[in-house]
This record gives C-alpha cells, structure tokens and sequence, in this order.
C-alpha cells in the first residue's frame, strides 16, 4: 500500500505543534514536551527528481542537484536546512543545446568546487534520435562566480576518458590528498552497460593515470534486466573507504551495491576493494519504496550521516522506467554497526523521518517489535524504526515503519500493543523532554502520568517519573 503525503498538510498540522505546551502536572519536574522539530524532513523529500546529489558546503548551505524528468535542464536548489531543500527555489543553470553531442538527455549532474570555481558534471548525449541518443558521454559546465546560483554557467569540455564509449555517473572525491575521478563506463570487450572506474585526476576534464576497474556487473542481483553497476558515491568513515553504487534495471530491481576499503590501502589497486556479495539497500514492499538507488552521502545538522536516494512509490511502470518521472528524491539516517560498517535498513518510506529510542544505559536496547509485538532489545534495524505522526495539540502517533497502518496503543491494563485504538486517544502520546539532552519520555495521554518503559524485554506503562521510561533518540 502506498499513500501519498502532503507535504503542506503535514506541515500545517505539524506547525501545530505549539513551541512551548502549557506544562502539564505531570511534567512540571519531568521536563517540558517536545516541540516539533522546526524542520521535520518528509519524505519524499523532493518529487520527481532523481539521481540527487545533497551535500552541506562551509557556507552552510545544503546544495542539491539531480536528474529533471525531461532531461533538459540541470538544475540546482539551496537551503539551511536538508529538509528547507523541500520548497528551496530551484534555479535552471544550464539547458540542452539546439544541436551537437550535449542536445539531447542530461543526466545526473553533480555540483563540486574543484580549483575554486563552482562545476558541475554531467551526462548528455545528442538529440538525433533512435539508440544515437544514448551515445551519452560525460562533460562539465562552469560557474563565473562563487555564488553558484546567481553566476554564469558555460560549457568547459568533454571528460577525456580511457575509451570513447558510454560512461555517465560521474563523482569526485579526494583520499590522502589526492583528486580522484569516478565514473561508469562500457568498456570495449567486456559485455555489460556500465562498470565502475576510478583514476587521480589532472585537471578537471583529464585523468593522471590509467583507470582502475573496481567492479563489474556479474552477480545476479547486479544483472537483473541490464548489466549495470553506475551511479558510485563515497563515504570515507571508521578508517575505511565505503564506495555504493547501483546495479540492475532502473525499475523495481535497482538496488545499491557496496565495495569497500581500507583508508590506508592503495585504492587505485582493485584487489584492494571488497565487494559485498548482496546488496546494501533495496526495494521494500512494507514501506511501499521500489528500486532505491542513485545515492549520494550528506550530513544532517545534528552531525549525523544521511543517505540520500531516489525511489518511486510503486512498482508496477508502464514503458521504459527510465522515462518514468516518479523517482523522487529520498533522505533517512545512516547507522553503523559495532563494526563501524554502515548499516543502511530499508528504504524508510513516505512521512516523517522515522527514530529510534534506545535505553539510556543499553546502548544495543531498543524500543522494537517483532511482528505485532512491542519489546525491548536488540532487533534489525528496520524493527526498531517508529515514525511520529503529529497530531493536534503536539500529541503524536506513533507507528512502526514496517506495519504503516498500525500504532502504539496504551491499554488499561498498563500494556502497550501494537494495533488500532479501540478507545479514543489510546494511540495519542507526548514526548517530553527528558533528563539529558536527546533523551525523551513518552507519556501517553490516554493515562496521563504514564509513559512507555522498559518492563524486562517488554514495553508497558509505568510512572512518569520511573527510570525506565526516559529514551535516548537516536
Ligand atoms: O537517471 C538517468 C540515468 O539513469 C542515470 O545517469 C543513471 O544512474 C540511471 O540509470
């Protein structure tokens, strides 16, 4: 099942959420309840933009940038916060030409700032018609001022690549002081669409050495309807080198890929690079997102690492996916395991961006559920996942991501189930601000006083004012 949000009626009911709740008897030693965030990130995020490109620049701006249904344009769009890039202006930079090698698609652009001045990459290919059009090659438009959204753009050139074949999807990122390139590819004599290459760079259009092939599209999930693995982003973290990319047809079977290495490894050398046998991320039924791929990595204002994707809402396309305009662009929390490997869940669905509450001292104890059952402990990620639906008066509702139309309903008997209310306001809580920063209480408000606590591996209600009732958010 998917439905769609309405970003200004969840903003509007959102924004009534007053910024201070008059404080209630219960909370006046207990913290005062939890405004809304100012900026509550609703996915999507941005409709029908693909192949996004969100990152946070020293002038503390978010830029985002990314593939435009027609194909026409490269576009860019700036704000504060990742989720003010919802309703941001979005600025036309630059346009197909009329005729030549860049006349016809654009593909993924991306913005860097390499040497100082603004550029952006790109995929074209010429508007002659029949499969001419998908001689897509990858080339850059500059900036003539360091305001990107109010300079001048102008074409700088083609990529000089190792082969004069299809390559898009290209990124830049630096390692041990050095610019690298990185881009897929069709490379003469192996038989797929795209492989994934990376080389140092000369100058912003030239390569300081031969590529690297770090992968190639040959296990099954990579293979699904076209041999591709494209669209590569980099993530250097917990002294390693984490490199996603996509994989199969652009429909439901698109999937994220991810190699890894060690931050001190010669990464030009491809023995160097793992790749995980399965994929990272993909389509989920329960949360009603198919073929999630095309991500890149940014940083929330809290610090902490988001995945940005596209993914359309539902499965079934008519004609070619690839002139399906409903890939729409998509955040949510990037967690690590104890290993510091990142632990990407499923795509988290349309709404509010989903938390997890933890137990204060119990860092691997959370609220979850198995089935319709509420416990507390360790679980995958996706079961420990709730999304706060704001309701009137800065009540919440609270629901797993994984059973959409389901939510946490206090009973009488001090029990918490997963379900419908049977009794009006059963599924209503607050959350209060609890004793240190980013923890919380959440006190339901069918039985003031009571909040949601840890009960062994259980979740009951216990007294407001009882240890086990306050949450780290996470
Ligand atoms: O969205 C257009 C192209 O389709 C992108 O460059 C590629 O990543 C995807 O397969």
């Amino acid at each position: 099942m998917s439905f769609k949000i309405s970003r200004r009626a969840f903003a509007a009911s959102a924004a009534l959420v007053p910024v201070a709740c008059t404080t209630p008897r219960s909370a006046t030693s207990l913290g005062t309840p939890m405004a809304a965030a100012e900026q509550t990130i609703v996915n999507p995020l941005i409709e029908n933009r693909a192949d996004a490109q969100i990152f946070r620049h020293d002038d503390g701006f978010y830029y985002m940038t990314g593939s435009v249904p027609e194909y026409d344009r490269l576009v860019l769009r700036r704000a504060r916060t990742i989720a003010g890039l919802a309703d941001a202006e979005e600025r036309v930079l630059w346009r197909h030409q009329e005729t030549g090698p860049m006349s016809g698609f654009l593909w993924a652009p991306e913005l860097h700032l390499v040497d100082g001045r603004w550029t952006m990459y790109f995929a074209a290919g010429p508007s002659g018609g029949g499969e001419d059009v998908f001689r897509i090659r990858t080339y850059a438009v500059v900036c003539d001022s360091s305001d990107p959204m109010s300079g001048n753009w102008s074409v700088l050139g083609e990529f000089k690549g190792p082969w004069d074949s299809f390559n898009l999807d290209s990124t830049i990122f630096y390692h041990n002081g050095t610019r690298y390139f990185a881009w897929a590819q069709r490379e003469p004599g192996i038989e797929t669409n795209s492989n994934i290459y990376i080389a140092p760079m000369a100058t912003p259009l030239t390569l300081a050495a031969a590529p690297a092939r770090l992968s190639v599209p040959e296990l099954d999930w990579e293979i699904r309807g076209f041999k591709v693995n494209e669209a590569q982003a980099i993530l250097q973290r917990n002294g390693r080198l984490f490199m996603t990319y996509s994989a199969s047809a652009t429909d439901d079977r698109y999937v994220l890929g991810l190699l890894t290495a060690d931050a001190d490894a010669n990464i030009i050398d491809p023995a160097a690079w793992t790749k995980s046998p399965q994929p990272v991320f993909q389509t989920s039924v329960a949360t009603s997102v198919y073929g999630p791929g095309h991500n890149s990595f940014t940083v929330d204002e809290n610090g902490h690492d988001m995945l940005v994707y596209h993914g359309r809402d539902y499965k079934e396309i008519e004609g070619d996916p690839l002139f399906n305009p409903d890939r729409h662009t998509r955040v949510q929390r990037l967690y690590y395991d104890a290993n510091g490997v990142p632990e990407f869940g499923i795509p988290v669905g349309n709404g509010p961006l989903p938390d997890r509450y933890a137990a204060p001292d119990r860092a691997s104890v959370f609220l979850a559920h198995q089935g319709q059952t509420l416990m507390a402990g360790s679980a995958p990620l996706p079961n420990t996942q709730f999304r706060a639906w704001p309701q009137q008066g800065g009540a919440i509702r609270l629901s797993p991501i994984l059973l959409r139309d389901r939510h946490l309903v206090a009973q009488a008997d001090g029990s918490v189930t997963i379900g419908v209310a049977q009794r009006a306001g059963a599924d209503m809580f607050r959350r209060i601000a609890g004793p240190q920063d980013g923890t919380v209480r959440i006190e339901s408000l069918a039985y003031p006083g009571m909040a949601l606590a840890r009960s062994g591996s259980g979740i009951a209600l216990a007294d407001l004012g009882s240890g086990n009732t306050v949450w780290t958010v996470d």
